[in-house]
């Protein structure tokens, strides 16, 4: 069983917050650095405190739904990012996506339901309640962390809208603006970044919208202000930047499957079984560690989430 209840030793969000002090200080004299050695600094735009990446996230719960194993370092979770509309360079996303600006924001949500909806970011992190719930994180590269986030659970704001009858699969856009996302002026990916899961995968209860991480606003490189995370699947599921929500009746199309399907399936379960065409997936080095480990079946969410695909050839369904 790896979901548990939390314990008095789990880290708390202030004893996070304590260490990240130390790291902000940092950032903030490597960004005094670089503004000073900027000519023209442009004028910034009123952001309110809740946007701004480092500030800490309040009345943030700790929630059953978490696992107790050893956090992945602040400083790797944050500076080595897969986030296409930046840079292909995982280590230079976070200086690429430096000063994104992830306010104001709306998401809409849309599509096969009953009362469509836009949300205003901040009106959603006040309505629904923030928790932090650890998560494995693993990626189809075969990389893994272990990483604290906060948000609250995708199915609450689903069934504010009232899915439709018709409505039977959740599609996922990031936000297209070339301006601010360097990027996607290259077509290394087909743009906008869209994931979708099944109606009944977004309403899991694993199943969480991120808004912060390690108890702080969600910095740039990590999908700022609002990024899906399906922990039972491989990390490309986990779409960052989200400015549209739909319900759809036909399974949507997501992008690494229309990059290439051969490679990249709908489902993109974590599957130790089943090899990616160009390596295997049985293996995977967590950040931080030198032996590679054991990938587990649905990244060890099995127990939970096995039932949402009894009967299915996960060969096939990849
Ligand atoms: N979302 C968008 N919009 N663009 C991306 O390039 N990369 C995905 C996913 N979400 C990606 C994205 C991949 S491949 C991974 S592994 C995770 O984000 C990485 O999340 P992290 O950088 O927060 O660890």
């Amino acid at each position: 069983m790896l979901i548990k209840a939390p314990k008095n030793s789990d880290v708390s969000s202030s004893e996070i917050t304590d260490e990240t002090l130390f790291r902000q200080r940092r950032r903030f004299l490597r960004t005094a650095v670089n503004l000073a050695l900027t000519s023209t600094i442009a004028t910034p735009l009123f952001v309110p405190a809740s946007a701004r990446a480092g500030t800490k996230l309040s009345n943030v719960k700790k929630s059953a739904y978490t696992i107790d194993e050893e956090l992945t370092p602040f400083e790797d979770v944050t500076h080595y990012n897969n986030f296409y509309e930046f840079t292909t360079e995982k280590r230079d996303v976070a200086e690429m996506a430096q000063g994104f600006q992830a306010r104001p924001w709306t998401v809409e949500v849309n599509g096969e339901v009953h009362k469509p909806r836009t949300f205003d970011i901040d009106d959603a992190i006040k309505r629904y309640a923030l928790e932090e719930r650890i998560y494995r994180l693993r990626c189809v590269e075969a990389w893994s962390m272990v990483i604290p986030w906060v948000g609250f659970p995708l199915a609450k704001l689903l069934k504010d809208v009232e899915p439709t009858a018709n409505g039977k699969y959740v599609e996922f856009t990031t936000l297209h603006d070339p301006e601010r996302m360097p990027g996607q002026r290259r077509k290394v990916l087909p743009w906008p970044y869209v994931e979708g899961l099944r109606l009944d995968e977004a309403m899991h209860p694993l199943t969480i919208l991120a808004v912060g991480l390690y108890g702080e606003v969600l910095p740039p490189q990590n999908g700022a202000p609002l990024r899906l995370v399906v922990p039972w699947k491989y990390g490309f599921k986990c779409i960052k930047s989200i400015v549209r929500i739909r319900l759809t009746e036909k399974q949507p199309r997501n992008t690494w499957q229309v990059n290439n399907a051969r490679e990249y399936g709908f489902y993109a379960n974590v599957n130790p079984n089943v090899d990616h065409p160009r390596w295997s997936q049985s293996r995977e080095r967590r950040i931080g560690e030198f032996f590679k480990r054991k990938t587990l079946m649905f990244n060890g969410y099995g127990e939970e989430v096995a039932g949402l695909y009894t009967g299915m050839d996960l060969a096939k369904f990849y």
